[in-house]
């Protein structure tokens, strides 16, 4: 099924891109509110989400609401003809419910009970909060479910941030209970838990405990097996709500907002329960391309949770946040560049946290769309300009990214390899980054798909220290190649099972015959003791992390190690099979050497990057819409550079209104937007 566009999944939504940011009426006089809509009238506004943090303002004693407040800014936002995306109002719950329900506090690893004071203060499987936030969200549905500015529900808030797991009564019991539905038996419990090891045997269920603090390393077992728990139980605080929201009000849309690529929660699993998928990105501007780079990622992971279907970037800021040590400004232009960059990677909304800079807690430093200063400051004019190009670029509402290179992601995966007590430490997300980084910089668009996805429509897929493998995802896999894919597995891949048992006879496991190679052993590679591949013809590049023990059985040898006692070995090969190739990276190669190997596969495989001569750091996205085809250009160096436009000069650009220069040096931070009639329709 193709990718639905935002306006027929969610019916009354705003025309046009979405712009806006949280709105906190709460922390103003409602004076101020007055100004707010105005403000927000001239930046263009249409959407903003409300209540995110109200629960104590909505609820300031067990079941009495006061819903007045909400009522009238709701009523003033609508006159306004700005949409609400309105939130359940549960990531930070009020003081009486840690008053009256103390064991609704999470518990940490070493057993402290966290305060209330803060926010994201509960246990996510916490009866009393489960329970106080639908008893919430019923009332706000009920209030608020059928008015017609409330266009979507932003359920709770950014679900695993700050809090993300948990060791408290209520999580053991849960626990245990997750286990007799997960392996039936104790016996099962102990052959998947490898219990024979350090007398870990369990003969009771009474006896089997959270992952608590411990002299020494966990059962890896246990401790995945608790990441699991904590993710679902993350989720599920997510699932209730929405059934609370739908309870009332049927028809409700729904979306949450993710972090990035946060650890704690399976985001695939997640999104499956929003109608659209939406994220917070708040790279730091003090490294610019890297910056840009990992946002891009993100664009990719959150563009492929519905299937290509557009996404809502729910937060960002103006400029400077106020949580890291060292909180640099964005730069004049740069906000305005990402922001473009978002949409062109498929993005059909572009909102920040938060509307009005807070005068009091612990935000206060913390950037938003109307500073401190007020309207005459560089900041709000940035963003009414931002809004003026969103709305020249309102036909793009709905246009598809179209890839076919594809990217393996997988939570389960991340959170067995991060696990303790391995080879070396790995970070999966790093890896992730590394291995795109090329296809960014060669403007070739990538989608993200997580194990056991439908790979039709793909030619050639990349698989990142796939380390937990499944006989399944390993079929999955060979079928792929079998019929004509490029898989390109990395190392570290397919070592164990989804309980951490090793899959014994050489690495990688249950693929050795598609890759036709055999790792024998993982060697570190460390500034003491590095390493580098060869390539036939003698050009060498510095690897990283890993260096692997190979030995090619069947596999054609790309290039070799240079130190160590395997050098001469074997570190990048190509094995054939069926119609497809599976190529094998048995280390991570730097930039110049990954760039080598993606540029070599890629022109066997067919895949070009666009027709557009830019150099790294230039993004190059294409959206396809109906009738034309959107080209957006981001210069996302803080220096002009040059850009050849090739088949896209004289192209009529919908920011400028103008026809596109055949080439040119393209101011730091430019940006294009540049349409044609589409070519083909085919796949529309
Ligand atoms: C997160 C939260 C917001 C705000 C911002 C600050 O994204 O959802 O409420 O705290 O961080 O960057
Ligand atoms: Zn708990």
């Amino acid at each position: 099924m193709l990718p639905q566009p935002l306006a027929k999944v969610i019916p009354r939504l705003p025309q046009g891109l979405l712009y806006g940011g949280d709105y906190n009426p709460e922390q103003w006089d409602e004076a101020t509110w007055e100004e707010d809509i105005e403000l927000m009238r001239r930046a263009g506004v249409n959407l903003v989400s409300l209540a995110v943090f109200s629960w104590a303002k909505l609820e300031p004693s067990p079941e009495q609401f006061e819903f007045g407040w909400l009522d009238r800014i709701i009523e003033r936002l609508a006159a306004g003809h700005i949409s609400i995306c309105l939130a359940t109002a549960t990531a930070s719950p009020p003081a009486w419910l840690a008053r009256l329900h103390p064991e609704s506090l999470p518990e940490t690893s070493d057993g402290v009970r966290l305060s209330h004071g803060s926010r994201q203060h509960y246990c996510p499987n916490s009866v009393a909060y489960r329970e106080a936030s639908a008893r919430l969200i019923r009332e706000l549905a009920r209030r608020y479910g059928r008015h017609p500015s409330v266009v979507l529900w932003h359920i709770n808030n950014e679900i695993g941030c700050h809090l993300s797991t948990c060791y408290c009564a209520t999580c053991e019991a849960g626990f245990r209970q997750w286990l007799r539905d997960r392996y039936r038996s104790l016996d099962a419990l102990n052959a998947a838990w490898g219990t024979a090891f350090w007398s870990q045997y369990y003969a009771a269920w009474e006896d089997v405990s959270l992952p608590r603090a411990m002299p020494y390393t966990h059962n890896p077992a246990q401790a995945l097996d608790y990441r699991r728990f904590m993710s679902q139980a993350l989720t599920g605080v997510l699932t209730e709500e929405i059934a609370a929201v739908r309870d009332i009000a049927p028809d409700a849309r729904v979306t949450t907002n993710g972090v990035l690529w946060i650890k704690p929660v399976d985001l695939w699993e997640c999104f499956r329960h929003c109608d659209v998928a939406s994220l917070d990105c708040y790279p730091d501007p003090a490294n610019p391309l890297d910056a840009a780079h990992e946002a891009a990622v993100c664009h990719d992971l959150y563009r492929s949770f519905k299937g290509g279907q557009p996404f809502i970037l729910m937060e960002q800021v103006t400029s400077q946040v106020n949580w890291r040590p060292v909180n640099r400004i964005k730069p004049p232009g740069q906000m305005r560049a990402w922001s473009l960059a978002t949409v062109g990677r498929g993005g059909d909304g572009v909102m920040f946290f938060q509307w009005r800079a807070s005068r009091a807690g612990a935000e206060k430093f913390h950037a938003a769309m109307l500073p401190h200063t007020g309207p005459d400051s560089r900041v709000f004019r940035e963003v009414c300009e931002l809004g003026a190009d969103l709305r020249r670029l309102a036909r793009v509402v709905g246009a598809r990214t179209r890839a076919r290179v594809a990217m393996m992601v997988s939570w389960p995966n991340r959170w067995a390899l991060e696990l303790e007590a391995k080879p070396t430490t790995f970070a999966y997300e790093g890896i992730v980054h590394a291995w795109h980084r090329p296809l960014w910089d060669a403007h070739i668009a990538v989608d993200m798909v997580e194990p056991g996805a439908d790979l039709t429509g793909y030619d050639v897929l990349f698989a990142p220290a796939l380390y937990q493998l499944t006989q399944q995802q390993a079929d999955g896999l060979r079928a792929f190649v079998q019929k004509g894919g490029t898989l390109v597995l990395g190392y570290f891949s397919g070592i164990v099972n989804e309980s951490e048992h090793v899959w014994i006879g050489g690495y990688p496991g249950l693929l050795l015959d598609l890759v036709g190679v055999t790792v024998e052993e993982w060697q570190p590679v460390t500034d003491e003791h590095p390493n580098h591949v060869r390539f036939r013809d003698g050009f060498e590049s510095a690897v990283g992390l890993l260096a692997e023990v190979i030995h090619a059985r069947g596999a054609e040898v790309i290039a070799t190690f240079t130190e160590d006692f395997f050098a001469g070995g074997p570190a990048i090969t190509r094995n054939k099979v069926g119609r497809g190739t599976a190529w094998y990276i048995g280390t991570q190669p730097g930039p110049d050497g990954l760039r080598r190997v993606w540029d070599e596969l890629l022109s066997h495989a067919g895949v070009q990057g666009l027709e557009v001569s830019a150099g790294p750091g230039i993004q190059l996205d294409l959206r396809h819409g109906q009738d034309d085809t959107y080209l957006f250009v981001v210069n996302h160096h803080d220096a002009e550079a040059s850009i050849d436009y090739r088949d896209w000069a004289g192209c009529h650009d919908l920011l400028t209104g103008a026809p596109c220069p055949a080439d040119e040096m393209m101011p730091a931070y430019g940006v294009r937007v540049l349409t044609k009639p589409s070519l083909s329709k085919e796949l529309q």
